[in-house]
């Protein structure tokens, strides 16, 4: 079956830029993006490509080129699902907040959601695609409700029939479009070799043929929960370490160095930071968490939560030692926060480490001036649940109290004046090349700067007056 016509339910992180590389790659493809949210569709439709309601290097030059040509975004769910002869899911599956599972299990009401709008809207044969990540069988609830759409469409003579595919996201935001590109391997799973060449022929357009690989629906499914397992695993792993070199004297880019230099570790993701953020690692642990409860395998389950309680860990002695260094209290000390995406390039917050260590800033008293190229402030404001003053330095704040507040920093030179230290939380490049001998003239003394990022050579550093804490830093 050769597919004609794409629809995507959910034009977030994952659906946005996936279809936009399917359709610049596909142009006998017609794609189309749909999504309950009314907003998020106007800002993919928007003609200034700043406002896309994504953010990730090379996408909006994509957009421009295939939207209204072959990429189309729209409102219009059910119109789009009945002309689609292959329709993937992309929708948000957070970890459930009450009930059974509540804390670990994904919440699957959005999956389920829209299983039912395709069984209502789709017409003939529709090959359906999780993209989303989702708990191990996951394709099973989609599959009973769509088969459910199957018996009731024969009993009116028509005909309505389903594939069910696994075919897991592996992209990492803020390479996403060169990681769809140039993706290590494209994953299959399924058990109707018809829809998995369908889905091939697709990749095929550009992946090389040995990079695709197919299995059964629930090794695709485990597998994608078990790569981001595996990665947030290296993180813990390595920031257990930064804390033991801090005690030491060792250096853990050192360490990380040594270790990596071993073909069978290999150098990737040993990078000391804050703790790993984003939308997935938590999520995928918590659900693998969850798996091994409920077939009884304690210690599996165990050795897993210690993954994410390291991360917890993490964070919480990083705004704990800041706290210290600034002889134990932080009220109406102002501290510059340099970065509030989980990584760099990407507008995303979801679980970055600086909402837990600027909450816990913020609990202590200190005034935060947080910078971020990317995040808007309207979404500092939703992840801290708190309101920003208009003021952005202590000097203009004579009648206000600044004790537990926070103010965006529209001029980044101007948030240094009178600072008591700052504190990298994500690796922007711009803040590769800060002037410190500038800044240092600026800040109240004594002054700090906390890297947790290990972006500042302390050589730098070496004709400032400010004092320098780093990461895993025990020399
Ligand atoms: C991740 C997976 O990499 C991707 O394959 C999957 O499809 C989705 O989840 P993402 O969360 O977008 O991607 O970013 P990633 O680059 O994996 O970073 C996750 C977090 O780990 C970030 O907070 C990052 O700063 C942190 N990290 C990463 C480190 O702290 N150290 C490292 O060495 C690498
Ligand atoms: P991800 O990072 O997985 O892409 P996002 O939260 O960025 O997650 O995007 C998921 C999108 O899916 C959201 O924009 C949300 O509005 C959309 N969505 C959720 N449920 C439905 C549904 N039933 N029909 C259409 N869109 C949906």
């Amino acid at each position: 079956m050769q597919v004609k016509n794409i629809c995507c339910i959910g034009a977030g992180y994952v659906g946005g830029p996936t279809m936009a590389v399917i359709a610049n790659k596909c142009p006998h493809i017609e794609v189309n993006v749909v999504d309950v949210n009314r907003e998020r569709i106007e800002k993919w439709n928007s003609d200034n490509l700043n406002e896309l309601p994504v953010f990730e290097p090379g996408l909006s030059n994509l957009v421009k080129k295939c939207r209204g040509v072959n990429l189309n975004f729209s409102y219009s769910v059910g119109e789009k699902i009945s002309n689609a002869d292959m329709i993937f899911i992309s929708v948000n599956t957070p970890t459930k907040k009450k009930g059974i599972g509540a804390g670990k299990a994904s919440d699957l009401k959005w999956v389920e959601a829209c299983a039912r709008e395709v069984a209502t809207y789709s017409k003939g044969h529709t090959i359906v695609v999780e993209k989303s990540t989702l708990p191990v069988r996951t394709a099973e609830v989609i599959k009973s409700i769509l088969s459910e759409a199957t018996i009731s469409d024969l009993k009116n003579n028509a005909t309505k029939t389903f594939d069910v595919l696994s075919n897991p996201e592996f992209l990492a935001e803020g390479t996403a479009i060169n990681d769809l590109i140039n993706p290590d391997r494209v994953l299959i799973g399924g058990d109707n070799g018809i829809a998995i060449d369908s889905l091939s022929e697709i990749y095929k357009n550009w992946v090389p043929n040995h990079k695709i690989i197919t299995t059964n629906l629930w090794s695709s499914e485990l597998a994608k929960l078990t790569a981001n397992a595996f990665l947030a695993q290296r993180i813990s792993s390595i920031n257990s370490v930064s804390a033991i070199c801090e005690a030491t004297g060792a250096d853990i880019r050192e360490v990380s160095k040594a270790i990596g230099l071993d073909s069978r570790i290999g150098p990737k993701f040993l990078n000391a930071g804050p703790g790993f953020g984003g939308s997935c690692f938590k999520k995928d642990i918590l659900n693998l968490v969850y798996l091994s409860d409920f077939f009884g395998l304690k210690e599996v389950s165990s050795f897993w939560e210690s993954v994410v309680s390291l991360n917890n860990w993490q964070q919480h002695r990083i705004s704990k030692l800041i706290v210290k260094k600034l002889f134990g209290t932080l009220t109406n000390k102002k501290i510059v926060v340099l970065g509030f995406a989980f990584k760099a390039n990407t507008n995303d917050t979801r679980e970055s480490p600086a909402i837990n260590i600027c909450k816990e800033l913020l609990e202590e008293g200190a005034f935060l001036v947080i910078h971020d190229p990317k995040v808007s402030i309207k979404q500092i404001n939703i992840d801290l649940n708190l309101k920003p003053l208009e003021i952005s330095n202590r000097l203009e704040s004579n009648t206000q109290t600044l004790e537990g507040k926070w103010s965006k920093a529209f001029d980044l030179e101007k948030s240094f004046i009178d600072a008591d230290a700052v504190l990298i939380l994500t690796e922007w490049d711009n803040y590769k090349h800060l002037d410190w001998k500038k800044i240092s003239k600026l800040m109240r003394k004594p002054s700090w700067l906390f890297d947790t990022r290990s972006m500042i050579d302390p050589e730098e550093f070496s004709n400032t007056k400010i004092n320098f804490w780093r990461v895993g830093d025990g020399t």
